[in-house]
């Protein structure tokens, strides 16, 4: 008998709610809200102590990754627009801004914390092409390969990563508010 080809489908999120996690410095989960549970499908006590790879989506490209640590390990913040994996096959879409809580006298990494919106549909649609082409390149020659092709890809729209994601976004100051708010409560 055959099996049923699972599909994956798309997770809707409330865009009035957020989704935060926290990590030790490792990327091991420490903390999520009640909606991160929620959402990815996983219980607390599943998460908990696992590292955050758990909720990776393969569509997702290795080069975004290695950016956003690049940042959070200096101390820096950055936002990226991510398709995310829930434990049922399902994915959903978020923005993300990434931060480090850094030990003042030893200026290491403590903690990081993760704030998560929904992330608005023209801002997946401008992604989602991006992400792919990033992903094929990797396929063929690996992680060089991408972060040349992002690098030449920002220099043509000549922008920064930031002020790239910032435009994409779009209703920037509203993400602004939000990502401050949050960082007040949990940061
Ligand atoms: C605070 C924090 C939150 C993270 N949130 C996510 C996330 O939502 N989705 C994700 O795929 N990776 C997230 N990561 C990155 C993962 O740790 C990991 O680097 C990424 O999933 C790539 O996995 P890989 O190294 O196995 O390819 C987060 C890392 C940190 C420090």
């Amino acid at each position: 008998m055959q099996r049923p080809v699972p599909i994956e489908k798309e997770k809707i999120l409330d865009p009035k709610r957020y989704i935060v996690s926290k990590t030790d410095p490792k990327g091991i989960i420490t903390y999520g809200n009640d909606y991160f549970v929620e959402i990815s499908g996983y219980s607390e006590a599943e998460l908990i102590g696992k590292p955050h790879n758990i909720i990776r989506h393969p569509d997702m490209p290795k080069i975004i990754f290695k950016l956003m640590w690049d940042r959070i390990k200096k101390g820096e913040n950055i936002m990226a627009v991510v398709k995310n994996l829930a434990k049922d096959g399902s994915y959903y879409w978020v923005v993300t801004e990434f931060e480090a809580q850094m030990d003042p006298l030893t200026n290491e990494p403590v903690s990081y914390t993760a704030f998560r919106k929904a992330a608005p549909r023209k801002a997946i649609e401008t992604m989602e092409p991006i992400y792919k082409k990033l992903i094929e390149i990797e396929k063929e020659s690996g992680m060089e390969g991408s972060e040349a092709y992002l690098k030449g890809f920002l220099e043509e729209k000549g922008k920064t990563y930031d002020e790239f994601i910032n435009d994409v976004v779009g209703n920037k100051g509203i993400f602004k508010i939000f990502f401050t708010a949050m960082k007040k409560l949990f940061g």
